[in-house]
């Protein structure tokens, strides 16, 4: 069994060289594992260009920033991604606030760069994580980049390779790779930190700074599990309100910061592609730390059976054996449609409206080797849940507020994994893994008088229920606005009786839209502009406005209504100005938002 240091160092020095002294540094920030997968790529590719004797390259989650010696190092490569609403992936906020931190201006003038911004072209602020890297990588070096910026929409991997190839270009034309130091550093930096003894163990112990990770979640008892809406029919929403114990962990959170939860897969929907796979289960397979591990626990705990890669179906084509079947992945990944590539977009389709299960029954002539499926999935990553509790309140509790997923496909049930997780495999009193996700781009403002305007339908509410708690416990005396929309008044009102409360006690000024309750939809944004006056009035009183929920639609028509609301009360405001004001109010922070598709 390899321990979690053999474990990172395996990671970290797979293609270093013992006997070169030329280095490199390929750093990534992920959210889902997608930058890690193309950090590797980047080092498998300069590994074999140069010939693995002859450079040394190292990879390392941004995660472990602090462990590498920024002034020692000549070349550097980032593949960073992009979350939510344009910022960075959760593991690598330390690095950019520390970097910011610890080195001015021009101060790493011996490093090259170049930077891979990896991003979704669905969300608003697109690969804007790869673009903060590069900024902060610009202003501490002094110089920029000596490659391109590569800008990548979701997994677009030719592209990826044509940056990687202008990357190898560069570095046939420029001899950054001097370094004068016979041993690497980092090997020693790394036992240092994470060996055995270290007072600092744990590996994921940089983040959030309460030493609980993806890899060293903490073990929160559950406490509560209430039901918040009425869940009978057919078009009901089934929405948990979640209460997990957190004393002993040292865990500190604020309002704005979400909480991760690990979750494990649905044993039935497991049990279902264990039969396509005509396996047992009990075969043994290599796991993640690359000890054995049993195929039904892999997919239990380890992977992610719902998102299809592509090079799954690539995979599935190698071995798959009737025409029909080889005709149909041929079609699918047919270069003229784009291959592999993104720009594909009947492939983009196709794997987006399907599970593993899906590909593997459809495809049935491919027997599969297990090893070399289970190498085609994704880890299962963590999901985050933006906390609904103030820790004023109750510092050893924390509360979440999950919408449960449920749905048919192909005639099939289908789960959301962590929802289902949260809300049918833990019982009260059972034990779920967490780690608390910081989120400085949600915050209340520091002065408790300034007003509040939130939006947040459905269960983006839960931040505010969190500001709420927080600003009353404070004592703060601005004014608390909240626009908040659902199904039906007496189904999925959200906290109502809380909610209502806050306002009978005159705390809270609370907007409702119920879009299902009569022939005509009505949303949060209608009832925003009804209330137009009144929200230029608190603009005006240097109000701040959050909006949480979805991201695919909800967070832009919001963002209309507030320049419709703008250009009609500004004085001569064009729609441009209205724009450029939304802008300024985000550049000030009084603008944010925490969204998701
Ligand atoms: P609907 O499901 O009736 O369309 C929480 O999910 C609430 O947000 C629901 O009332 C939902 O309405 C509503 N909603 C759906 N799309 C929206 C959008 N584009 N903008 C604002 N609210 C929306």
């Amino acid at each position: 069994t390899l321990s979690p240091l053999e474990r990172l160092e395996q990671e970290v020095f797979q293609y270093a060289s013992n006997t070169s002294t030329r280095r490199i540094l390929v750093a990534y920030g992920t959210e889902y594992g997608f930058s890690r997968e193309v950090a590797k790529k980047i080092a498998e590719k300069i590994s074999e260009h140069f010939g693995k004797d002859n450079v040394s390259v190292r990879v390392i989650n941004l995660l472990h920033w602090e462990v590498v010696d920024w002034k020692r190092e000549t070349l550097l490569l980032f593949a960073c991604s992009t979350t939510g609403d344009g910022v960075l992936p959760n593991e690598a906020k330390d690095f950019y606030d520390g970097m910011k931190r610890k080195f001015g201006h021009g101060e790493l003038e011996n490093v090259n760069f170049a930077v891979l911004a990896l991003g979704d072209r669905g969300y608003p602020h697109f690969c804007r994580g790869g673009k903060m890297i590069e900024e902060l990588l610009k202003d501490i070096s002094g110089k920029e980049g000596f490659a391109a910026r590569g800008e990548i929409d979701q997994e677009d991997w030719p592209v990826i390779d044509e940056w990687i190839n202008s990357i190898l270009t560069c570095l046939d034309e420029n001899d950054f790779l001097t370094c004068s130091e016979t041993s690497d550093y980092l090997k020693e930096a790394l036992e240092m930190k994470f060996g055995n003894g270290s007072a600092n163990g744990s590996l994921g112990s940089t983040l959030a700074d309460t030493g609980y990770s993806k890899e060293n979640p903490f073990m929160a008892k559950m406490l509560e599990k209430r039901l918040l809406t009425k869940y009978e029919l057919a078009d009901d929403k089934e929405v948990l309100h979640i209460e997990l114990d957190i004393s002993g962990s040292g865990i500190q959170y604020t309002p704005g910061d979400a909480l991760a939860v690990l979750p494990s897969n649905c044993p039935k929907q497991v049990e279902r592609l264990l039969v396509a796979l005509g396996a047992k289960g009990e075969e043994q397979v290599a796991g993640p730390d690359g000890c054995p591990i049993s195929l039904k626990n892999l997919l239990l705990y380890h992977l992610d059976i719902k998102t299809v890669k592509p090079e799954l179906l690539m995979y599935l084509r190698q071995c798959a054996c009737s025409d029909s079947d080889l005709k149909i992945l041929d079609d699918l990944v047919d270069v003229e449609k784009g291959g592999l590539s993104k720009r594909n977009e009947v492939l983009r389709e196709y794997l987006a409206a399907r599970e593993v299960y899906d590909v593997l029954a459809e495809f049935s002539s491919a027997s599969v080797d297990f090893q070399k499926f289970v190498d085609h999935l994704r880890p299962l990553s963590p999901r985050y849940y933006s906390i609904s509790s103030s820790s004023l309140v109750d510092s050893n509790h924390v509360s979440i507020t999950v919408s449960v997923i449920r749905y048919q496909l192909f005639g099939l049930d289908r789960v959301g994994v962590a929802t289902t997780y949260l809300a049918d495999r833990v019982d009260i009193g059972d034990k779920v893994p967490v780690f608390l996700s910081r989120n400085d781009n949600f915050r209340l403002p520091s002065d408790g008088d300034v007003p509040i305007i939130m939006i947040g339908p459905g269960t983006g509410v839960a931040p505010f229920r969190a500001f709420l708690l927080e600003r009353e416990k404070t004592g703060s005396r601005g004014r608390n606005v909240l626009f908040f929309g659902c199904r039906h008044k007496d189904r999925d009102f959200l906290y109502s009786s809380e909610l209502q409360a806050f306002a009978d006690r005159e705390f809270l000024d609370l907007f409702v839209a119920f879009s299902r309750d009569q022939p005509k939809k009505i949303y949060v944004q209608d009832i925003m502009l009804e209330q137009a006056d009144f929200l230029w009035s608190l603009l005006q009183q240097g109000a701040h406005v959050y909006v949480c929920g979805d991201g695919a639609k909800m967070a832009n028509d919001v963002h209309e209504a507030w320049i419709h609301i703008v250009s009609s009360h500004k004085p001569d405001c064009r729609r441009e100005d209205a724009l450029e004001f939304m802008e300024f109010l985000e550049k000030n922070s009084r603008y944010q938002r925490d969204v998701w598709i």
